[in-house]
Formats: structure tokens, C-alpha cells, sequence
């Protein structure tokens, strides 16, 4: 379980990021964060690794606030993909990917294994594409690794910010699905964020949307979609509210 307790983030400068978050992430569920651009989704999921500190209240993973514990080891063991950047350019796919279980003392033909598993499961081939460096992948692939990469040490937490959003169409659903196959039922804690509310009923158990630093709905995507709360929510749904009920309905959650 992950919990945050009245969380308020405000940055130098007056904004005020979020306000008085409270919420639950239960363990092993795969949760959305979706809300329009500046809603305060990146700046939550970046309190659960520490990357960004709360200025009031906290955020505590299994019961233990995260303040209490080495932020190198808790964001070890936490996977973590975000959009566009985040591979280390003098390194080639492979040590990317396998750049945590390297760390914790894989053994070479171990990160070889589990690099060529997390290219596989991307849908890229790895005698083409493991020896490559970042800089000659499309983004799209580059995005591909990234995702790989966060999944490589079979964390029990993993944040995902915007991550499919270099894809094209196609791929993205592709990618997508074989996401959801992956880790459905892995008892994993997922959380991704996206301004997409397509993605976010499709790939969630849960949904929190969220609107400027507050959260404003929450429960199962049929609950959010069929019966929306406010009128934020119907905005976010806009003209498509009829399709993405059906599509709620059927993907089943
Ligand atoms: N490092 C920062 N310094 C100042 N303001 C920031 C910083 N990071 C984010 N913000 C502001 O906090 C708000 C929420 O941002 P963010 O969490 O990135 O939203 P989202 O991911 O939903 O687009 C925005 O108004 C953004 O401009
Ligand atoms: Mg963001």
C-alpha cells in the first residue's frame, strides 16, 4: 500500500503544486493518474521515489514514510519510466536495461538475459537493437527501453509517467496490451499517470483524476465514466463520454 497523508507540495515561487493530498494505492492494484497538463500528476508520482520531497505531510510505502528511507535503495526498488528522456547516453541498450541488476550484483550473463527478455517484450529484436546507444533509436524505441528498463529488477512498485506517448497508434496499442498481459495478476503496484482518459480506463483497475493539485474522482473506470462526479470529469471525457462508457464497460476495468 502505498499512502499519502495531506500532502501539499508548493514550489519556490508560490505555486502551489498539490493540496492537502490524501489517498491509497493499494498493493498489487494498477492505478491511472489522469488529468489535464499541470494537474500535479508528475509532481505525486515523483513523492512515492523521493524524487520530490513533500513541504507538508508524507507519503509512506507498507506502512513506513519514505523519508525514513535511503532514497538510492528505495529508488532501486521501484521501477520508474518517464517520457522522452531518462537513458544514459554513453551506455547501449543493453547495460540500460540491465543497469539496476547490475548494480545489485547480476552476473554478466544474468543482465544479458534479462536485457534481451525486456527488448522482447518490447517488440524489438535483440540482436538488433542491444548493442545499440540511445542516440540511434527512434524515440519511440528509445521510450520502448525505458519502459523495459524500468521493469528489468522485477520491482514490486512501478511508476510510469506518461510512457507510452512517443508511440505511434498502432504500437502504442500494442505495447499497451502486452503491458497489461504482462503484469495483470503479477500483484504488482502500478502507477501511471497520463492525460489520456482512453489509456487510463483502459490500463487502470483504478482511476484518479486529478485537477489542479486535488483530487476530484476516484474508483473503478466504470464508476468515474458512467457516473461522473463533477463536471471536471465530464469535461475530461468531453464530446467522447458516450464511447468511453461503452469502452469502460467493456474493457471491464
Ligand atoms: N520544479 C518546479 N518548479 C516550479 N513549479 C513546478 C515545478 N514542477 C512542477 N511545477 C508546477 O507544478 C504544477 C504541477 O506540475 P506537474 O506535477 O508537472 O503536472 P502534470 O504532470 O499533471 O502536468 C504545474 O503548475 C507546474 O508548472
Ligand atoms: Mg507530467
Amino acid at each position: 500500500m502505498i499512502r499519502f497523508e495531506k500532502v501539499a507540495v508548493r514550489f519556490p515561487g508560490g505555486v502551489t503544486a498539490l493540496h492537502d493530498l490524501t489517498l491509497e494505492i493499494p498493493q498489487g492494484q494498477f492505478v491511472t493518474l489522469v488529468g489535464a497538463s499541470g494537474s500535479g500528476k508528475t509532481t505525486a508520482l515523483r513523492l512515492i521515489n523521493r524524487l520530490q520531497n513533500a513541504t507538508e505531510g508524507r507519503v509512506l510505502i507498507e506502512g513506513k514514510d519514505v523519508q525514513d528511507r535511503d532514497p538510492i535503495a528505495l529508488r532501486r526498488s521501484i521501477g520508474y519510466a518517464i517520457q522522452g528522456v531518462g537513458l544514459i547516453g554513453h551506455m547501449t541498450v543493453a547495460e540500460n536495461i540491465a543497469l539496476v541488476p547490475q548494480l545489485s550484483g547480476a552476473s554478466p550473463e544474468e543482465q544479458r538475459e534479462i536485457a534481451k527478455a525486456g527488448v522482447e517484450r518490447m517488440r524489438m529484436a535483440p540482436d538488433n537493437f542491444l548493442d545499440r546507444y540511445p542516440h540511434e533509436l527512434s524515440g519511440g524505441q528509445r521510450q520502448r527501453v525505458g519502459i523495459a528498463r524500468a521493469m528489468a529488477a522485477d520491482p514490486d512498485v512501478i511508476l510510469l509517467d506518461e510512457p507510452f506517448g512517443a508511440l505511434d497508434n498502432v504500437l502504442r496499442e500494442e505495447i499497451q496490451d502486452e503491458f497489461k498481459e504482462l503484469l495483470g495478476g503479477a500483484h504488482k503496484t502500478i502507477v501511471l499517470v497520463t492525460h489520456d482518459m482512453h489509456e487510463a480506463i483502459y490500463m487502470g483497475d483504478r482511476i484518479i483524476v486529478m485537477n489542479e493539485g486535488r483530487v476530484v474522482a476516484e474508483g473503478t473506470p466504470e464508476d468515474v465514466v458512467r457516473r461522473p462526479k463533477n463536471d471536471f470529469v465530464k469535461k475530461l471525457l468531453g464530446r467522447r463520454r458516450k464511447e468511453l462508457q461503452r469502452f469502460a464497460k467493456d474493457s471491464g476495468g
